[in-house]
């Protein structure tokens, strides 16, 4: 006679896989810095896009640009158990310590955008090639206005992105700077990158030359939004040009109006899913191929992953954004 499995087996059975099903689902952390911008609520929305995909369950904490919160907060992933943390530091150095709690650990770190600095351990970097945004920025600028009187405004001293834009540009500023064409009339760092704290900039920098100011270099989007009020205040918006960067919807939109010279595109979409891609390949324990490519950290050689970034205009915007579904036509040509 066949042995029948009695209910209660089966009803065990069930209640207990959806919970074993749970445990086994891979866990990884992602810390974000601020939600406070466009560009970091698309990371986060395509990376929880993306490891819906693999099946991953994703643990997401955004600091607000707190640095010892953004610590407390990795501590308490770590202690959920993820695998792989994919870690966007507010400030680049102390976030050393968040690398040291997750090797101890166990646990991978992926630098996601901002590199960790200072580090002697073992981590990845995935980024795009910030100084060559930097480059494209002061490229474009020293072009408009290879004479006059610059703002030269940087983003947050904490974020070595900051540093390293500010590098890219300077290669083009600063020997035009050296021979005395351009002068540089305000050259300033700004905190958290908020645009209310450039607007204040631009003001003092416009008050103590007398609207004397001939092209700025802001470093994103944000930033540029504050300068390019402070400018309309005083009708200069649209006459001086300014930079920026992340392909803001209200930066694209300055741009279509004339208010804002360029901004830089960096394609969040491609780095949230390569960046998901990454972290389930490590905890799989799969090797992951940077090709050689390092980004130093103060202390030692990074492997890196760096994406290109592409400046747009007016000109080639519906190119570059639209028909890459980035904006939409709609929101940017919005009436
Ligand atoms: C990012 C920029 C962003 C800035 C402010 C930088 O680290 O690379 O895309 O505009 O932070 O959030």
């Amino acid at each position: 006679m066949k042995r029948l499995i009695s209910p209660v087996v089966v009803i065990l059975a069930a209640l207990l896989l959806p919970a074993v099903a749970q445990a086994a689902r891979l866990k990884i952390g992602l810390s974000l810095p601020t939600q406070r911008e466009e560009r970091w609520v698309k990371d986060k929305q395509v990376m929880e896009a993306e490891a819906k995909k693999f099946d991953v369950d994703l643990r997401v904490q955004v600091t607000d640009n707190d640095a010892g919160k953004q610590v407390a907060q990795c501590e308490n992933l770590i202690s959920q158990g993820i695998k792989v943390l994919i870690l966007a530091p507010h400030d680049a150095s102390s976030a050393s310590v968040i690398i040291d709690k997750a090797s101890k650990a166990g646990i991978k770190v992926i630098s996601y955008d901002r590199l960790v600095t200072e580090s002697p351990l073992d981590y990845y970097y995935l980024s795009f090639d910030n100084v060559k945004v930097g480059e494209l920025q002061g490229e474009f600028i020293t072009k408009k206005v290879p004479k006059g009187s610059y703002i030269v405004l940087a983003g947050s001293p904490t974020d070595n992105n900051a540093k390293l834009f500010r590098e890219g540009a300077m290669k083009f500023i600063k020997p035009l700077a050296d021979k005395g064409d351009i002068k540089v009339v305000m050259d300033q760092f700004v905190k958290d990158w908020q645009p209310s704290e450039a607007q204040k900039l631009c003001e003092q920098a416009l008050t103590a030359n007398q609207n004397k100011v001939d092209a700025v270099l802001a470093p994103n989007d944000g930033t540029a939004g504050g300068c390019i009020q402070a400018l309309a205040a005083q009708g200069l918006a649209g006459k001086v040009p300014i930079t920026g960067q992340d392909a803001e919807l209200s930066g694209a939109i300055r741009i279509v109006q004339g208010t804002q010279s360029m901004t830089i595109f960096k394609d969040t979409r491609e780095l949230g899913k390569r960046a998901v891609q990454m972290a389930v390949d490590i905890a799989n324990g799969k090797a992951i191929d940077t090709k050689g490519q390092v980004v130093n950290n103060g202390k030692r050689d990074v492997p890196s992953v760096l994406l290109t970034p592409f400046t747009v205009t007016k000109e080639n915007l519906d190119e570059r954004l639209i028909s890459s579904g980035y904006l939409t036509r709609e929101k940017v040509y919005k009436k």
